[in-house]
């Protein structure tokens, strides 16, 4: 029997950095957020889509309403995701160009074995750990480093569990590191850049126009 893949698409965040909710900004003639959901649908059994609680739509029970941080709108969406889902995956909508192949790589690890399974690319910058004054704590070695991405996929008993402690995180792995899972990192993509500023959505237009 196959296993059932289900992704999560966060789009409830307010766009503090970008200056504007940014998942509704028009990309290639639709919204942003209208990228991540397609890559999303194609890539498995079903999709909820967690947006604003003021937008969804009365109605329909595959987008739900989000919380105050991406960690409470994961936990909104695992509430909709229904429960003989063998797979989940969660994917910012902030990141458009998550290829199928991506998708098929962080799932085919969790099948393999792994409890989560992310993209990742190696860091070219230095990074430094610093202390609240910012006086630099340690220097990882660069090469043991990797700048991570979604998709992420996770077995869905695993990251249930992870998100029921309530713990907060960047991203779903590091909750699922933390109650002792064992995630693996797969080759992310460096076109998969998540748009944060208002500089990467015009990186993003400039993809689309230079690839027509
Ligand atoms: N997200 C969410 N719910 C939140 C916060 C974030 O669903 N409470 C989603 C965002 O919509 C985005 C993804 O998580 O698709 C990654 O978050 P980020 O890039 O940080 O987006 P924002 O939180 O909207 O931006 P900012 O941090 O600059 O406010
Ligand atoms: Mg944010």
């Amino acid at each position: 029997v196959p296993d059932t893949v289900w992704t999560i698409v966060v789009a409830a965040g307010s766009g503090q950095r970008f200056g504007m909710p940014k998942q509704y900004e028009e990309l290639g003639g639709r919204r942003l957020l209208d990228w991540a959901l397609e890559a999303a649908k194609a890539a498995g059994d079903g999709v909820v889509l967690v947006l604003p609680a003021a937008d969804v739509p009365a109605g329909d029970p595959s987008t739900v309403a989000g919380g105050a941080s991406r960690s409470e709108s994961v936990r909104h969406g695992l509430a909709a995701v229904p429960g003989d889902a063998d797979i989940v995956c969660v994917h910012d909508a902030a990141r458009p160009f998550a290829s199928a192949a991506l998708f098929e790589a962080v799932v085919d690890a969790v099948r393999a074995g792994a409890d989560g399974a992310v993209p990742g690319v190696a860091v070219t910058d230095t990074v430094k750990v610093v202390d609240g004054t910012g006086a630099v704590v340690s220097t990882p070695e660069r090469s043991t480093l990797r700048a991570v991405q979604t998709p992420q996929a996770f077995r869905a008993d695993v990251l249930r569990r992870a998100h029921e402690s309530g713990r907060e995180g960047t991203d779903d792995a590091a909750l699922v590191e933390a109650i002792g899972g064992r995630v693996v990192v797969v080759p992310g993509d460096p076109l998969n850049r998540k748009i944060t500023h208002p500089d990467d959505l015009a990186w993003a237009r400039a993809q689309i126009a230079s690839s027509r």
